[in-house]
C-alpha cells in the first residue's frame, strides 16, 4: 500500500492528522530569561496544521542553555509562556511536542545568567565560537567535567523538564540527541573520556541518553517521548570513530522503552543509510528528515511513518496546503534566522 502525506498516523500516544512534521528550529525569539514570547505563539500557531510540530531545542536548566534568547522549560514563567503557545496550537487543531536540549559544553558564560557554569562529560573545550548579545562572538567555555552524582542530577532534570512540558500543555517531548549537545557528548568517543559508569565503550557511553529517556518516559509515559538522532553528525566539534555502530548500540538499548518515535536524520557518512539502520535497530515508528521537499516527500514515507521539514517551514507557514495543492514554495532569508522581531519569523504572507 502506498502511504500518502495527507493521511493520519499514530506515533505512540500521538495521533497525527497528517504525516507532515515541522522539525525543531532554534530561532532565538524568546525573552532574555528564556520565557517564550507572544511572537513565538504566533509563529507556532501559524504552522498548526502540520501533523506534528516539534518545537525548538529548549533548555531543561540554565546550565544547558546554548544561545541567547533560546527558550527554557525550567521556571514557572517558562511554563506559563509555553502554555500560551500550546493553547494557540491546540485551538487551531494542532499537536505539539517540545525538544529538550541540554547543550553541555556548547556554552558560554556570556550567554547564561551570572555564575552558571558550562559542564560536560569531560573537560574538553569544543572548537568554535558562539554569538552572544552582550559580547559578540565568543569561544565556547572550557567545560567542567560533571561528577557522577551531578550526571544523575542532570538525568533528573530531564524528567522534570518532561513534567514541566506537560504542565505547559505539550503533547510530549523529544530528546535532542544530535548536533554535539550533551547526550551526543556522552555518546561519542571524542567527547567522553570518563572512567565512571557513564564512560567506556559504546554500550556504556549510551547510558546517559538511555537514562534520560527512561526518566522522561517514567515521568510522562513512553508514548509521549521521542528521540532525535543523526549518526555521523560532526557539528559542534563532535567525533566518534564508530559512529554508525555507536548509534546502533543506543538504538538497541532504547528499543524496549517503546518510545513514540525516533526522529532520524540522513547521515553525512558516505554509504550509511541511517533510516535503514534505525529500522533495523530501533524498530519503532520513524520520522525521517533532511533535505525532503515536494519532489521527494512521498518517497520518504517508504523509509518512515512521517517526514519532517525544517527549512521549508521558515518561509512557508502554510506548507501543508502548498504540498497538497502543488503550490510553489517561498525562499527564506538567512539574515533573519536568529534576529529578534517578526522579520522572517511571522511575517510571511500566504500565497
Ligand atoms: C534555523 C535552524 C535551526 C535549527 N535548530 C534545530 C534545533 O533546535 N534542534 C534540532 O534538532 N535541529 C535543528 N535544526 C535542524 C533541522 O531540524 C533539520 O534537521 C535540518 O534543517 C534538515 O532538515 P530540512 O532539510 O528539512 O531543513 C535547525 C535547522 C535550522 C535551519
Amino acid at each position: 500500500m502506498t502511504r500518502t502525506l495527507f493521511e493520519p498516523v499514530r506515533l505512540g500516544e500521538l495521533e497525527l492528522a497528517n504525516r507532515i512534521v515541522m522539525a525543531p528550529m532554534t530561532r532565538n525569539r524568546a525573552e532574555p530569561d528564556g520565557t517564550p514570547s507572544a511572537l513565538m505563539r504566533e509563529h507556532y500557531a501559524q504552522r498548526a496544521d502540520a501533523g506534528l510540530i516539534v518545537a525548538e531545542g529548549t533548555w531543561p536548566s540554565a546550565t544547558g542553555q546554548a544561545y541567547c534568547r533560546q527558550p527554557g522549560i525550567q521556571t514557572a514563567a517558562h511554563v506559563a509562556g509555553w502554555r500560551r503557545v500550546t493553547d494557540a496550537v491546540h485551538e487551531a487543531g494542532g499537536l505539539i511536542v517540545l525538544q529538550i536540549m541540554h547543550a553541555g559544553r556548547i556554552g558560554s558564560r556570556h550567554v547564561k545568567p551570572p555564575g552558571v557554569e558550562t559542564v560536560a562529560p569531560s573537560a574538553l573545550q569544543a572548537a568554535g565560537q558562539v554569538h552572544t548579545d552582550s559580547a559578540g562572538m565568543q569561544p565556547f567555555d572550557v567545560p567542567r567535567a560533571l561528577s557522577t552524582d551531578e550526571v544523575r542530577a542532570v538525568v533528573r532534570e530531564h524528567a522534570q523538564a518532561a513534567l514541566n512540558a506537560r504542565a505547559a500543555g505539550f503533547d510530549g517531548v523529544e530528546l535532542h540527541g544530535t548536533s554535539g549537545y550533551l547526550p551526543m557528548q556522552f555518546l561519542c568517543s571524542g567527547t567522553n573520556r570518563r572512567s565512571d559508569e557513564y564512560g567506556g565503550d559504546a554500550a556504556v557511553r549510551a547510558r546517559f541518553a538511555l537514562e534520560c529517556l527512561q526518566a522522561m518516559a517514567n515521568a510522562i509515559g513512553p508514548g509521549r517521548v521521542g528521540l532525535r538522532l543523526n549518526p555521523g553528525n560532526t557539528y559542534n566539534d563532535t567525533s566518534d570513530e564508530e559512529s554508525a555502530a555507536t548509534h546502533a548500540e543506543l538504538m538497541r538499548q532504547v528499543r524496549p522503552l517503546g518510545l513514540a518515535y525516533l526522529h532520524v536524520m540522513r547521515s553525512p557518512l558516505p554509504g550509511l543509510d541511517a533510516f535503514a539502520l534505525a529500522r533495523e535497530h530501533f524498530g519503532g515508528p520513524l520520522i525521517v528528515n533532511d533535505g525532503f521537499g515536494p519532489e521527494n516527500a512521498e518517497q520518504a514515507l517508504q523509509a518512515g511513518a512521517a517526514v519532517s521539514f525544517a527549512r521549508h517551514y521558515i518561509a512557508n507557514p502554510d506548507l501543508v496546503r502548498r504540498l497538497r495543492e502543488g503550490l510553489p514554495l517561498q525562499r527564506f532569508d538567512r539574515k533573519t534566522l536568529y534576529t529578534p522581531g517578526p522579520a522572517g519569523y511571522t511575517d510571511h504572507a500566504p500565497a
